[in-house]
């Protein structure tokens, strides 16, 4: 809160002076907590874009500059410099592990790697073609079915934390072991994050399967580069659900269907169906840039463009660089890096993209990344979750510790019919 406020003045003669807010990072917000008893007005922000929903002290972005950090750490330093379980627990804990917390902290993850063997049972219980994100809200929200004491009022938030980062990697191996009709693989204490979940997906394929350190270097990356994002929609999602006093699991839940829609989460997987398309239809980039300008067309061009970045999005760049790595340490070649870059090119030179500041975003190179580990299309949108979960787990506590925690309950402006009498219906 500082001094300042902000005075609205109404055209029907009230005025309201209201308190302006100040960041650590000096953003200002003006706040209308009590504009409504005041004067009888709400705001109206579709889509809340010029809307702030809490405060928090888990992330920070400028958009304008193209900055992320996470509890004051650039991204750039923490994808660098750290393991996926590190920037989990200063995500969730606001501070980077000592070697005992983070020893402990990996015990934990190791004690609740396995899912109750009777989950399985669910997996045969989905079509064949069941996309792994359903399977994962759904088998993510029933763990609270598994660990009742969830509701209880000693239920620990620690364990839960460490079983739903620990279960969700397992989880979405099984679930690629299932689809493939392959025996499921299980999860070893021995192992560090990434490693395990490649081990899980990809060790049954062959005896000389041997777990790639370029590859869970890479992965380790992108799933920190994933970890959180402010008040993104899923993020936010699982906050609103939180707020009725949900469950983690189900709140969590909530969180994994928001991130699956394709202006979201989905968007990995857009851009390389978009790709595969344009090197179909004979690499004619132009086209396809064409067509995402053009109005009349519902094409727009899949990991380009943010809600908050109107410039070019650190992770995207961080991801960009790990393609180039991984693809020159492996000697792989895949003419959708090549597609993609050009893409990149001729729109960052159009002045549609130039004038709406569009940039690629992180899911522009993010699921070519995946293509070289192996991972199937429909799994890029679980990799995405699999790094959002300690993020998703963060800004949960985060609200729970709030003592002033209230219910979400948004208003609106009506816009439907008047009041009115029913008439029978042979009169209608
Ligand atoms: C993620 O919020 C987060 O932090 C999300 C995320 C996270 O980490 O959680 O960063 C992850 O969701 C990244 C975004 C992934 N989605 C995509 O890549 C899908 C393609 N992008 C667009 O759908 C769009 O850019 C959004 C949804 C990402 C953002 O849309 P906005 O902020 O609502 O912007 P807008 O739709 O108002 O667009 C402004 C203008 C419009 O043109 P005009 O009406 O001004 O003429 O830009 C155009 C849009 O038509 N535009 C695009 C475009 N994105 C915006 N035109 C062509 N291609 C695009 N991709």
């Amino acid at each position: 809160m500082t001094e300042r406020t902000a005075k609205l003045t109404l055209d029907d003669g009230q005025t309201i002076d209201l308190p302006v807010l100040e960041g650590t990072e000096h953003e200002k917000a003006v706040d209308v907590s009590s504009l409504r008893k005041s004067t009888g007005y709400i705001t109206y922000d579709d889509g809340f874009v010029n809307t702030g929903c809490c405060t928090s002290t888990i992330t920070y972005i400028d958009g304008e500059n193209g900055i992320l950090r996470h509890r004051g750490y650039p991204i750039e330093d923490l994808a660098e410099s750290c393991t996926f379980t590190e920037a989990a627990y200063l995500l969730i804990y606001g501070e980077l592990p000592t070697r005992p917390e983070a020893r402990a902290f990996t015990d934990r993850l190791s004690e609740h790697s396995d899912i109750h063997e009777d989950m399985k049972h669910f997996f045969t219980g989905y079509p064949s073609g069941a996309h792994p994100m359903s399977i994962m809200s759904a088998m993510v929200t029933s763990l609270s079915t598994f660990h009742p004491t969830v509701r209880d009022e000693d239920w620990t938030f620690d364990e839960t934390a460490a079983r739903l980062i620990a279960k969700v990697r397992t989880i979405a191996a099984f679930s690629y072991r299932k689809a493939s009709g392959k025996p499921y693989i299980y999860p070893r204490a021995d192992l560090n994050y990434a490693s395990n979940f490649l081990n899980m997906m990809f060790s049954g394929d062959g005896e000389d399967y041997e777990i790639n350190p370029v590859l869970v270097r890479a992965l380790t990356r992108v799933l920190i580069l994933h970890a959180d994002h402010e008040q993104n929609c899923s993020t936010s999602a699982v906050r609103l659900v939180g707020s009725s006093r949900a469950n983690l699991y189900a709140s969590i839940g909530a969180g994994i269907s928001a991130l699956s829609g394709p202006l979201h989460g989905g968007a990995a997987q857009g851009v390389v169906e978009m790709l595969l398309k344009i090197q179909a239809d004979g690499n004619d980039v132009d086209k396809y840039v064409a067509m995402a300008k053009d109005k009349d067309d519902p094409f727009r061009l899949m990991g380009f463009g943010h809600r908050v970045y109107k410039n070019y999005d650190p992770r995207a760049k961080i991801i960009k660089g790990a393609c180039d790595q991984v693809f020159d340490d492996l000697q792989i070649n895949d003419p959708l890096l090549d597609i993609a870059k050009k893409l990149e090119k001729v729109a960052l030179e159009d002045e549609y993209f130039v004038e709406r500041s569009l940039y690629p975003n992180v899911d522009f190179y993010s699921g070519i990344l995946y293509r070289s580990m192996g991972i199937p299309v429909n799994m890029f949108t679980v990799i995405f979750a699999i790094g959002r979960l300690p993020g998703w787990i963060a800004h949960w506590r985060e609200s729970s510790q709030d003592p002033e925690w209230k219910i979400w309950r948004p208003r609106q402006i009506y816009n439907g019919a008047v009041a009115r009498k029913i008439v029978p219906m042979d009169e209608r």
